[in-house]
């Protein structure tokens, strides 16, 4: 696998004007990062995201340690052109409209002006926004908005990009919008680095997720492996021979009747198919058959609390 961002040691001290004294918002953190991945960056508020991406953006130094992208240290300035940013809170003017903010980008980043129709047209359509590009930001949701931001950080065809909690306060059908949109970003092998703290979504679209807090890494790995299944739970109907229920007990299966329907937790991979055949062959439904995977807010949590109570 291709490293995209490689991170050793990156360490950030900052002075607390209050206390005066130093205090450490990234501490001695280590990861790699995948070419062609999602990323979930995760960690509570304060917990050193934002601080690790400017870092890795060569917006602020480092205090120790190092950092590549793309085999080359940070700060790099071929770099530099083959990565976006969508900060936390995008800000642009809202007297404009969304095609008139592409425009401007497209002009800083040099692009010339034979090209810059067709450019911000096909960033217009790529986050959906292509019947509402002449409409001003003033009248734009918060989703809108978002996707602005996306297309503007798109401008320079990134092979990488940094989203800050992209989905931070939009509602559900925008978030989901979103989500699409960075899925489908990964369709064309661009890497994402994502720093969220809504777990579902992390849960749904990210190949590999590591959580922060206080500036230290605790995990980091799989989703499939920092959350390996448990139990199985098979529902079935039309099963009420007492013969079959004693044929599944026997195979590992522990079973609960509920009127009418069957229950069973089957405590690993290997024997559901035999459940399921028993079932079959009996002449029964299976309604459903879902793996009792621990979830990433599970993880987030327990994780969270096991350091802090030291
Ligand atoms: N410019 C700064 N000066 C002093 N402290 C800062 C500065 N930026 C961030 N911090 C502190 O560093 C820690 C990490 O902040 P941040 O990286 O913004 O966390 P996150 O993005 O995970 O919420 C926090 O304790 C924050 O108060
Ligand atoms: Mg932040």
């Amino acid at each position: 696998m291709e490293s995209a961002i490689k991170i050793e040691g990156l360490t950030k001290e900052y002075l607390n004007r209050t206390t005066g004294k130093m205090v450490r918002a990234v501490d001695d953190l280590h990861l790699e990062v995948y070419r062609g991945e999602i990323f979930g960056f995760l960690g509570p508020n304060g917990a050193g995201k934002t601080t690790t991406i400017k870092m890795l953006l060569g917006l602020i130094f480092p205090t120790k340690g190092d950092a590549w992208i793309f085999g080359k240290p940070i700060g790099d300035v071929g770099v530099k052109r083959q990565i976006a940013y969508l900060p936390e809170s995008p800000y642009f003017y809202e007297y404009l409209t969304g095609r008139q903010v592409l425009d401007f980008y497209a002009r800083l980043f040099g692009i010339p002006a034979s090209e810059r129709k067709k450019k911000v047209d096909a960033l217009l359509d790529t986050v959906g926004l292509s019947r509402d590009g002449d409409k001003t930001l003033r009248n734009y949701s918060k989703g809108m908005l978002q996707r602005i931001g996306i297309a503007q950080a798109l401008i320079n065809d990134p092979e990488l990009l940094f989203m800050d909690e992209p989905t931070s306060g939009l509602d559900p059908m925008a978030r989901i919008e979103i989500r699409d949109l960075i899925i489908r970003l990964k369709q064309q092998g661009k890497t994402v680095f994502l720093s969220s703290h809504q777990l579902l979504e992390v849960e749904l679209i990210c190949d590999r997720v590591s959580i922060l807090n206080r500036g230290k890494l605790l995990k980091a790995g799989k989703l499939d492996e920092l959350l390996p299944s448990g139990r199985v739970e098979i529902v079935a109907e039309n099963v009420s021979d007492d013969g079959v229920i004693a044929k599944i007990r026997d195979a590992g299966g522990i079973v609960q009747r509920q009127d009418g329907r069957i229950v069973v937790q089957q405590p690993d991979d290997a024997s559901v198919n035999r459940v399921v055949d028993i079932i079959r062959s009996a002449n029964g439904t299976i309604r459903s058959l879902i793996p009792q995977r621990r979830t990433l807010e599970e993880l987030f949590v327990s994780t969270i609390e096991e350091v802090e109570k030291k």
